[in-house]
């Protein structure tokens, strides 16, 4: 599990607060990886969507899917409770307060998850640990992000508040922990997986409609590494920090919307 993280805790009820604001930033590589799992999905049986958040993926694999049973897992009880309100209509889809990295009770024929793999503290133990919890023929299909530098949103958002560009991050827990595709392959061989993996560049949209920019800047006051800056300041201090933010997403909007880059793994796995 992820304690550097506190999913269980604050920033998964941040999450939850912001559930709209994270799907719309995703949503342009939705379409990506929900083809790839459909593509994967048996007709019955059990799916999981581990670390499921609010459960856009979950909802969007139950609908196409009415006779498999779909099963969201996440450590945030917030989250899990506005996945149950979402997924309410769908009477093959539920969803759990749990940890994915000690799956265990369910034999799975697919498990998918939407940038929610990159937080276990030991990849290895979580992904043999899914291993086991699979039948012999399964997938698993999964997005994480790439390179950060193939992702600006971080640079320019994070260097905003304080002018200091951010840390390249490492393969510690964390959003990019899975941008290394080399270092991903590793860790599925050394789990009992095999698998593939494709890029897709998409369009990050952080906020859209006549509010785009007050969208946008309250994403990334919460969320991201902006809002952990602004976190550290004083209330004069944050006050500055959150107009030079407001600066740089003005930069990026256009028609409307506020607009970066982004880039993504969509890895396609199989047993070994
Ligand atoms: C970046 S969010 C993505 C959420 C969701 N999949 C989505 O696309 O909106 C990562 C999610 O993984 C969950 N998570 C992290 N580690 C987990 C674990 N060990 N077991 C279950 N969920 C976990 C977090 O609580 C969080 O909801």
């Amino acid at each position: 599990m992820t304690l550097a993280y506190d999913w269980a805790g604050r920033v998964g009820d941040t999450w939850a607060d912001e559930w709209r604001r994270t799907d719309l930033s995703f949503a342009n590589l939705s379409p990506h990886l929900n083809a790839a799992i459909l593509n994967a999905a048996p007709e019955t049986g059990i799916a999981v969507d581990i670390g499921c958040g609010a459960g856009g993926t979950a909802i969007a694999l139950a609908a196409a899917r009415p006779a498999l049973t779909v099963l969201g897992i996440d450590l945030s009880k917030n989250l899990v409770e506005a996945a149950r309100k979402r997924g309410a209509a769908y009477p093959n889809l539920r969803f759990e307060v749990g940890d994915a990295s000690e799956l265990g009770g369910i034999t799975a024929g697919l498990l998918f998850s939407r940038h929610g793999v990159m937080f276990f503290d030991d990849p290895v133990a979580a992904f043999s640990r899914l291993r086991q919890a699979a039948t012999a023929d399964a997938h698993l299909v999964f997005s994480c992000f790439r390179d950060v530098t193939l992702n600006p949103w971080v640079i320019e958002t994070g260097a905003a508040v304080t002018g200091a560009t951010p840390q390249k991050p490492g393969t510690s827990p964390g959003p990019f922990a899975f941008a290394d595709a080399e270092h991903v392959r590793s860790i599925l061989q050394a789990s009992g997986w095999t698998g593939q993996a494709q890029p897709v560049d998409y369009t990050y949209r952080a906020g859209e409609g006549e509010h785009a920019l007050d969208e946008a800047l309250a994403l990334f006051s919460r969320i991201g590494p902006a809002a952990a800056r602004l976190r550290e300041l004083d209330d004069a201090a944050r006050e500055v920090g959150r107009q030079r933010l407001r600066d740089v997403l003005a930069a990026r909007l256009s028609n409307d919307a506020v607009d970066f880059p982004a880039s993504a793994w969509i890895w396609s796995c199989r047993p070994a």
